[in-house]
């Protein structure tokens, strides 16, 4: 089993990190309005982390004490650290008098625009805080994400806000078999896979150096109606998306990795791609030249209160300015076939800071 240093010179392992098979996704808010609660919170969050990614406890899980309380929960003893890696965001919302942190919010963190198509509840939106804990054993990062949020609570800083536990990754890394998403298409077949892309959309490169090697997240969780689509023809289906369901190959095309050719036309001169096909509106070709990095996954609710299945997918997608996912989604909420599947129900953006170098912790320059 794999093991992801969480200290380094570079960005917060999680973000370009070939995507693992499962997540737990939490949010957090703030409950005390000292900057030094956030300060301690975020130090003890990062040496926590560090233990974790290496399979290790944090503290004790049964103490030679007798009466006293565990530190480390113990639902993780005896697995391997499974390629686990936890990513700290932090929202517009910190970024505030109350912490003194007014003059440091990176320049792009405010929240996001209000998008066609949106169906945002506030209770599945926001967050001061956001915590990404991803690895190919669900138990592993659950059990991350509960040592944390224990954390939080123990310390008096921060709250849960609201939740998102994922499986199957829904979007492709390098050297990865293209994943499907819960609709039964490949997704992330045209992803950002290496370094030179990922120093051109996803890293920030500009500002103050504690700001360099940062990462903007955006997080929406999207409702699939998936009953409905399964009544759909295959046929429709690949017209939605632009792409055939088995093979992922681009309408224009036969094979997964053709480029899609969105000029082609049938022989009665419609586009092979429609003009409202998801690929169609989301390729960089069409919104000059923004890109995003994709690491989703899919997750589920279990049953609505129509007894039908409750399921989607936890987009999460990583850019050096977010105003790129806005120009993306601008586009797919106002014409994309697919929205007649699915609702935008939960949204989130947060600011991922730079890794900490050894003996610090992530957030340390704000203070
Ligand atoms: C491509 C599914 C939402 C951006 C694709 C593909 C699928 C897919 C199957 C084609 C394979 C690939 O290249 O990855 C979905 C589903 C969504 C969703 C099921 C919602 C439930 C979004 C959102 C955005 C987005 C919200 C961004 C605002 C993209 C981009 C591509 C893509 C940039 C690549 C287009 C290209 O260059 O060909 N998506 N997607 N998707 N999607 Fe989505």
């Amino acid at each position: 089993s794999h093991q992801w240093p969480f200290y380094g010179d570079h960005g917060q392992a999680g973000v370009t990190t070939p995507p693992q098979r499962h997540i737990m996704f939490m949010t957090f808010d703030m409950t005390t309005p000292t900057a030094q609660a956030l300060q301690i919170l975020l130090a003890r969050w990062s040496a926590a982390i560090a233990q974790l990614v290496q399979g290790a406890a944090v503290g004790t899980v049964e103490p030679s004490r007798i009466g006293s309380v565990g530190t480390d929960t113990g639902e993780a003893v005896g697995l391997d650290p499974a390629s686990l890696t936890v990513t700290i965001g932090m929202g517009p919302s910190l970024f505030t008098d109350t912490y003194g942190l007014t003059a440091k919010c990176p320049p792009h963190l405010r929240p996001l625009a209000a998008l066609p198509s949106d169906n945002l509840q506030p209770e599945l939106s926001g967050g001061d805080l956001s915590l990404q804990a991803c690895a190919d054993d669900p138990q592993v990062a659950y059990h991350a994400i509960r040592v944390l949020a224990r954390i939080a609570k123990s310390t008096g800083a921060a709250q849960t806000r609201w939740t998102v536990m994922g499986f199957g990754r829904a979007s492709a890394g390098k050297d990865q078999e293209t994943p499907r998403n819960l609709f039964g298409f490949k997704d992330g077949t045209r992803n950002l896979v290496d370094a030179s892309e990922f120093n051109q959309h996803v890293w920030i490169k500009e500002g103050p150096a504690w700001q360099q090697s940062g990462s903007y997240q955006v997080v929406r969780k999207i409702k699939m109606n998936i009953e409905n689509w399964d009544t759909d023809r295959v046929s429709d289906q690949n017209q939605v998306f632009g792409r055939h369901k088995l093979s992922g190959a681009p309408l224009s095309g036969t094979r997964e990795f053709d480029t899609p050719d969105f000029h082609k036309k049938d022989t009665e001169g419609e586009l092979v791609i429609p003009a409202t096909a998801h690929i169609r509106l989301a390729a960089h070709e069409n919104n000059q030249g923004v890109r995003i990095l994709r690491r989703s996954y899919n997750y589920t609710d279990g049953l609505n209160h129509y007894g039908q299945l409750d399921a989607g997918l936890l987009f999460i997608s990583y850019q050096n300015d977010p105003a790129h996912f806005e120009t993306l989604q601008r586009k797919l909420g106002a014409a994309d076939a697919l929205n007649e599947y699915i609702s935008h129900i939960g949204s989130g953006l947060f600011f991922v800071p730079p890794a900490a170098k050894e003996g610090s912790y992530i957030g340390a320059e704000l203070f």
